[in-house]
């Protein structure tokens, strides 16, 4: 499939009614897709992080720029799941067309999240099957409306194909994955060489989009890998783990792009791409090419798995 040529300012249509949530859109690329999306007159954007003034700095740029766009900043820490609930009882539209799960983290230092999950799988997915499961109802419903056009957006990364054997290695979740460190790099965010690295929050993405792409088949649910992209993600690594992420990149032929590239993917399946060019449960590499799936990334079985293991330890959340 060719590349598409996508330019954000003339190919995301006329937005109006509908109402957007991006998670971490206080930095780099959430915040680049904020301000791209608001180009075109959403009726709100609302957006997530925990930096709140940043959060406040975009919603006066905003204003500035588009004053017609309503802007709502949820504060959440999505290293805790009740953070992250408590946060989206600020949501209060009565729509949600487009939905954004873009926050990510990358190679911090081994922990645990609050509720004592390891910290990547953590933040890049369960916390943003938090919000899903908050959101889910009001996605619902906007599937009813006329015209209705629903999109779920989940941030991979192309380095979900490093997965463990089994994908998600449900057994490791609740632990700090001190082992998946080699060379002294920590490799928890998703990569996997033979038995001993483990990017399985990172296919979590990938298996989860398309399971609400099956259970929700009014929804559009797909997941995209942005490239390597610029941004404090990637700019804040060690020297060593930078130069491995700029260096695989560049022998892969993908190169590494600034911000202004790199937001383009998530764009165009959030607002660019024609609904009928997008197949729900897809994965895009940019810009807007199917990407190729393993059978673990397309097992249907895994994603049942993976939706009722998420489903138990949310409901276990208060
Ligand atoms: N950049 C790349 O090369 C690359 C490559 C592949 C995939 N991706 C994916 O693209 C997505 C966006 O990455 P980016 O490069 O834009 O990253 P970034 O510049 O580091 O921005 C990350 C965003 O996530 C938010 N965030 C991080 N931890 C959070 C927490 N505990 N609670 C709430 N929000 C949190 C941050 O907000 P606060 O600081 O306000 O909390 C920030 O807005 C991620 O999912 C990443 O995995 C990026």
């Amino acid at each position: 499939m060719p590349r598409v040529n996508f330019d954000p300012d003339k190919d995301i249509p006329f937005l109006q009614d509908k109402v957007i949530f991006i998670t971490g859109g206080t930095a780099g690329l959430g915040r680049a897709s904020v301000r791209a999306l608001a180009k075109h007159d959403p009726a709100h954007i609302y957006f997530a992080g925990r930096n709140a003034q940043a959060g406040q700095a975009l919603i006066d740029e905003i204003k500035n720029t588009s004053p017609s766009v309503g802007m709502t900043f949820l504060k959440m820490d999505m290293t805790s799941l009740s953070s992250v609930k408590k946060a989206c009882t600020g949501f209060t539209h009565d729509r949600l067309d487009i939905l954004v799960c873009n926050a990510g983290i990358m190679d911090l230092p081994p922990a645990v999240s609050e509720d004592g999950f390891e910290i990547h799988f953590a933040v890049n997915h369960l916390a943003h099957a938090m919000i899903i499961q908050q959101v889910l109802p009001v996605l619902q419903r906007t599937t009813e409306l006329p015209d209705s056009d629903v999109r779920v957006v989940a941030l991979t990364s192309a380095g979900w194909r490093a997965h463990p054997k089994n994908g998600v290695d449900f057994a490791t979740i609740r632990t700090k994955q001190e082992d998946f460190t080699m060379m002294g790099f920590n490799l928890r965010y998703g990569a996997n060489w033979g038995e001993l690295l483990n990017r399985q929050n990172k296919i979590a993405n990938v298996i989860y989009a398309a399971e609400i792409g099956r259970r929700y088949p009014k929804i559009k649910a797909v997941s995209i890998h942005p490239g390597v992209v610029t941004t404090d993600l990637v700019n804040n690594l060690p020297p060593m783990r930078k130069a491995f992420v700029y260096g695989t990149s560049w022998l892969l032929g993908n190169g590494v792009v600034d911000e202004s590239k790199g937001r383009l993917n998530q764009l165009w399946a959030a607002a660019g791409a024609k609904r009928d060019e997008l197949v729900s449960g897809a994965y895009y590499t940019p810009v807007g090419v199917r990407g190729k799936l393993d059978e673990i990334a397309k097992s249907e079985e895994l994603g049942r798995e993976l939706w009722s293991w998420t489903d138990e330890v949310l409901a276990k959340m208060v």
